[in-house]
């Protein structure tokens, strides 16, 4: 799928989201939702935020799962992702607290192994993610699934990519300040999810993009992986869809 702009792209994914949301809803039923952060998904949450306010979409029976977390990383920083979402996100819509999952940087390290199998096992106690929305990195990552990350991995503690680290600078001040480590949900439990929307805007993701897209799927490249999923859809503008 192609779109001529990042604002059309937002709000065909968000329509989607917002469809299942409703039928959900009607059946009494929740619906879990696989989110992510970075500068990509946040037109789409304008577009939420947006449905909610003006066409009542209720958010109260919605589950959300985010992808990752920098390790270690107090909730309460300006540089967690946590704090990311509920400003730019989950303040502004029904969404109940107790609904909310995201990977939690302040475990101990002793704490990490055991918390990031419960984060699984949690997704598969609510049936599993409905849609999941992924960006990805220049590095071809989806969530913090960095080259060399296996096809069959989990949600884990992982060691960021020096170019990850790099894209990251300017929110924390210079490079020097990004953690050098993640929580991360892994290449399987994203995989599981039963339908995918990567977004991409922007000719820097040209050229991953295309890598991901066309060529064979490898570790390599995580987003490589979404070629095997029944139904993933790349949504992109122009610029990132330049050299397919
Ligand atoms: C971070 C996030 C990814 C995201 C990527 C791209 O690394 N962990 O989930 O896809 O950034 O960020 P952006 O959308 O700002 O290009």
């Amino acid at each position: 799928v192609k779109f001529l702009t990042a604002a059309a792209a937002a709000r065909h994914v968000a329509k989607e989201i917002d469809k299942l949301i409703r039928a959900r809803n009607a059946a009494g039923k929740h619906t879990v939702l696989g989110l992510a952060t970075g500068s990509t998904p946040v037109s789409l949450y304008r577009e939420l935020i947006r449905l909610h306010r003006e066409e009542g979409l209720d958010f109260s029976r919605v589950v959300t799962f985010n992808l990752d977390e920098y390790y270690p990383m107090p909730k309460e920083s300006q540089h967690s992702y946590f704090r990311w979402m509920h400003e730019t996100l989950f303040s502004h819509i029904n969404v109940k607290w107790e609904n909310i999952h995201i990977p939690d940087g302040a475990l101990k390290p002793d704490e990490v192994d055991a918390a990031c199998e419960e984060y699984d096992e949690k997704i598969r106690s609510f049936g599993g993610i409905d849609i999941q929305v992924l960006g990805i990195g220049r590095t071809g990552h989806i969530a913090f699934n960095e080259p060399g990350s296996p096809q069959n991995s989990r949600t884990r503690l992982v060691t960021l990519d020096s170019i990850t680290r790099r894209d990251a600078a300017d929110g924390f001040s210079g490079e020097k300040n990004v953690p050098h480590h993640a929580l991360t949900m892994g290449v399987a439990s994203i995989l599981e999810a039963r339908r995918i929307f990567l977004m991409a805007f922007g000719e820097h993701k040209a050229s991953i993009v295309y890598k991901a897209v066309e060529q064979a799927p490898t570790e390599a490249i995580s987003a490589s992986f979404l070629q095997e999923h029944r139904d993933a859809t790349f949504v992109l503008d122009e610029a990132a869809a330049a050299e397919l």
